[in-house]
């Protein structure tokens, strides 16, 4: 059976485990002498250039991608391209708009996929988020994480669905209309900003996510009482500031809270790299 990674739903506590624990050991030479296809769709800092170091620790060469130069369902089907690329490519990794692109990826392809962002998910993003609480609070099971401003978006799913496997305490601090519309048992979900007190760690997103620029007015006059700002820190005086970035400071978060003594960005940013090979580990080891 191809295993593949598109959501951390349906991932057990132990395949998750996992993966942490690959993403804290040596790298082995899983993909010597074959490629991993990097498909994005949508633009990246972090997730391109750490899976791209990620793949290159494993022993193999990335290669980048994009809709322009493969045209799925335009210049070729998709199954076609899923199938092509398997000749080349030890495991397929994509960041799309709509999710089920990935699934009938994953339908055709012989190797792994991965999911690099989609709409609906960032599994990359929650498992860099889980390694990084591991390490600031030394462990995640009971650790109470909350998740404030936009709570329905592909970076609050992801975590919910972590948090709830692994044993986090999480707490979505959002407008009614920002809810998780699809909230994992166990989770929390309050527009009172008064739950964030008592937080080991705080937690925003952007406001306005890719392929959400027509609706950013909107959005920011919604979400505005939602600011990880000072005031909002001060209720939980012992929280780490958490941020999957980009960060726009102002809107979301002031930069006086990601620039400032309890903020884990960069750890976190860093991260993305050592859980991406994880992720690569667990997809590509025999079981
Ligand atoms: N956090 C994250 O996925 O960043 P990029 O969009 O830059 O890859
Ligand atoms: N929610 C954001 C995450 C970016 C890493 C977006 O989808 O744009």
């Amino acid at each position: 059976m191809v295993k593949h990674l598109l959501t951390l739903d349906g991932l057990s506590r132990a395949d998750i485990e996992t993966i942490l624990a690959l993403s804290e050991v040596p790298p082995s030479p899983l993909l010597t002498g074959k490629g991993a296809a990097l498909y994005f769709e949508k633009p990246s800092a972090r997730t391109r250039n750490s899976m791209e170091l990620a793949v290159h620790q494993l022993g193999g060469h990335p290669v980048y991608l994009t809709p322009a130069e493969l045209g799925i369902g335009t210049r070729e089907s998709v199954e076609d391209i899923a199938r092509t690329l398997a000749c080349y490519h030890g495991v397929i990794a994509a960041r799309v708009f709509d999710h089920r692109l990935l699934e009938a990826l994953a339908d055709a392809s012989p190797v792994p996929v991965l999911n690099m962002l989609s709409g609906s998910d960032h599994p990359l993003q929650g498992l860099a988020d889980m390694l990084t609480v591991r390490q600031l609070c030394g462990r995640i099971e009971g650790v109470r994480i909350a998740y404030v401003g936009d709570g329905d978006n592909n970076v609050a799913r992801s975590l919910a669905q972590a948090c709830t496997t692994l044993g986090a305490q999480l707490i979505i601090v959002a407008p009614d209309a920002y809810q998780l519309s699809d909230a994992p048992a166990g989770s929390v979900q309050t527009a009172n900003l008064d739950a964030v007190a008592g937080a080991d760690v705080i937690y925003t997103d952007v406001w306005v996510s890719m392929g959400q620029d027509d609706d950013a007015e909107r959005r920011q006059a919604d979400l505005a009482a939602y600011q990880v700002n000072e005031a909002l820190m001060a209720r939980a005086p012992d929280a780490h500031f958490l941020h999957c970035l980009p960060a726009r400071r102002g809107e979301e978060v002031t930069a006086g809270v990601i620039d400032g003594p309890r903020s884990a960005v960069w750890r976190q940013a860093e991260n993305r790299m050592h859980s991406a090979r994880g992720a690569l580990m667990w997809l590509l080891q025999q079981d």
